[in-house]
């Protein structure tokens, strides 16, 4: 009996005879040898059947045998630099041949199809050798998440998901009947991190997060990851130390993970190999002047329309990228306009217009990828803040009562884990960096 063995550990099986479990993706028929790619999850390789070394039935089964069949095979493992796979470089000569199941015809060719169908088939579509690529590297991403954030002395306090009120923004809530009540989806776990921070000094949450955004961007889901580290204790400055320690660490273990996976996606690597720290840091101010210097030396009269910004304004896409592009490493955007961020963020000393936040943007026109803030830790401020923008105090009260009860200076972020893989996997839009995405158009699969 042979060893069960996966395709991406045949290195270490050079000619021995080892079994292979998995999926037929493709088939070259060439008479009495038959040329198949069979992947198993861990890899691809390419197995040979050769019509005198199997019996009648089952050469005549293999050499029908349509696209994702399942099946198992054994047969001796040879190195063969060009054999085509992932890893790739061997080959197995089939021996024997179990057929599982005889698929039906496949409706995901090589051909190319359109991004609708292949998402309407988003169940099969996960199969394929890109997607296959991507969510590898997402995988990679969340375990990197949690283990940096271990090692450094966090500690890991699930927030709920069924909340009571706004953590960000009241026009983007999910609204779902609980019992007798209205209840909301989480947008964040932030304000329950804060409470947490003032029992174990370094926490995060980590879980999806619920949006009713109606942005048909190619960056916005409306069911997303988010990991949020809170801090007691810690300026923006330190959060900004923090940050690009931990970005680099996820990004450095794809690299080292995930060569094959990379080449797969055809990522330009160089790029990601300079995400070290230390990230640029400039002000919102500093960076409102540069979209008007880069206005003012565009011609194009779209790209000069896309690029124009008042001062006060939020970024758009196009701003964001503009800037990212001015720089070879993921930049901090920091003191953003009160006016434009959330309620619970510090105003700056001297100038409460702006406020203690920083937005981390990855280059090559990815854009915002962290967002984060000191907090206002003072009761009386945060009390104006509520009344100003209108919130209800009532709904607050459990979080006024941190400010109360031996309130610290502390300061805190969210990263975004789809955006981040989009971002290292230099993909076009988010929707393929989550295994079923949420969007204001889908929500089946
Ligand atoms: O900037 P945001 O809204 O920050 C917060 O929610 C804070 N409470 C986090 C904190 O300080 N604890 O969201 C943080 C990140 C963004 O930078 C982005 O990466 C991601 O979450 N994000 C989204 N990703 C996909 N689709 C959306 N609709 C997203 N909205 C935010
Ligand atoms: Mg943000």
């Amino acid at each position: 009996m042979a060893d069960v063995v996966l395709i991406a550990d045949l290195h270490k099986y050079e000619g021995q005879e080892v079994t292979v479990r998995g999926w037929l993706y493709d088939r070259t028929d060439k008479g009495k040898l038959q040329f198949l790619k069979v992947r198993d999850g861990s890899g691809m390789a390419q197995a040979v059947a050769f019509q005198k070394d199997l019996p009648e039935d089952i050469f005549a089964a293999i050499r029908t045998l349509p696209q994702e069949s399942s099946l198992v095979i054994t047969g001796p493992v040879r190195a063969d630099k060009r054999a085509p796979g992932y890893p790739g470089g061997y080959e197995i000569g089939i021996r024997e041949a179990k057929i599982m199941q005889v698929a039906e015809e496949y409706p995901i060719t090589p051909k190319d199809h359109g991004v609708e169908f292949l998402m309407d088939n988003r169940h099969l579509w996960v199969r394929s050798t890109r997607q296959w690529a991507i969510l590898r590297i997402r995988a990679t991403v969340i375990s990197t998440i949690r283990n940096w954030l271990d090692d450094h002395g966090y500690l890991l306090v699930d927030t709920p998901i069924i909340t009571p009120a706004a953590g960000e923004s009241t026009t983007e809530l999910f609204e779902i009947s609980y019992f007798d009540d209205k209840a909301y989806l989480a947008q964040t776990g932030q304000l329950y991190n804060e409470a947490n921070m003032a029992s174990f000094g370094k926490v995060y949450c980590f879980g999806p997060t619920f949006r009713s955004e109606k942005s048909k961007t190619r960056r916005h889901l409306t069911e997303f990851w988010m990991v949020e580290p809170e801090m007691a204790y810690y300026s923006l400055e330190d959060l900004m130390d923090m940050e690009e320690q931990f970005m680099s660490a996820i990004v450095q273990r794809v690299l080292e993970k995930h060569k094959v996976e990379l080449e797969i996606l055809e990522r330009d690597t160089a790029a990601l190999e300079r995400v070290i720290p230390p990230f640029p840091r400039i002000s919102y101010d500093d960076a409102v002047e540069r979209l008007h210097k880069l206005e003012a030396e565009t011609l194009d009269p779209e790209q000069k329309h896309l690029l124009a910004i008042e001062w006060g304004n939020d970024f758009g896409s196009p701003h964001e990228t503009a800037l990212t592009q001015q720089f070879d490493k993921p930049v901090f955007v920091y003191h953003y306009p009160s006016a434009v961020k959330a309620f619970y963020m510090q105003p700056v000393d001297g100038r409460p217009e702006v406020c203690r936040s920083v937005d981390l943007l990855a280059p090559e026109g990815y854009g915002e990828v962290t967002g984060g803030s000191e907090r206002i830790w003072n009761k009386e401020l945060l009390d104006q803040r509520i009344a100003t923008i209108g919130l209800d105090p009532e709904s607050y009260r459990w979080y006024l009562d941190l400010r109360r009860y031996g309130a610290v200076p502390h300061a805190g972020f969210g990263l975004g884990v789809e955006r981040t893989v989009a971002w290292i996997c230099g993909l076009q839009h988010i929707r393929e960096t989550i295994p079923y995405a949420r969007m204001l158009k889908r929500f089946y699969p």
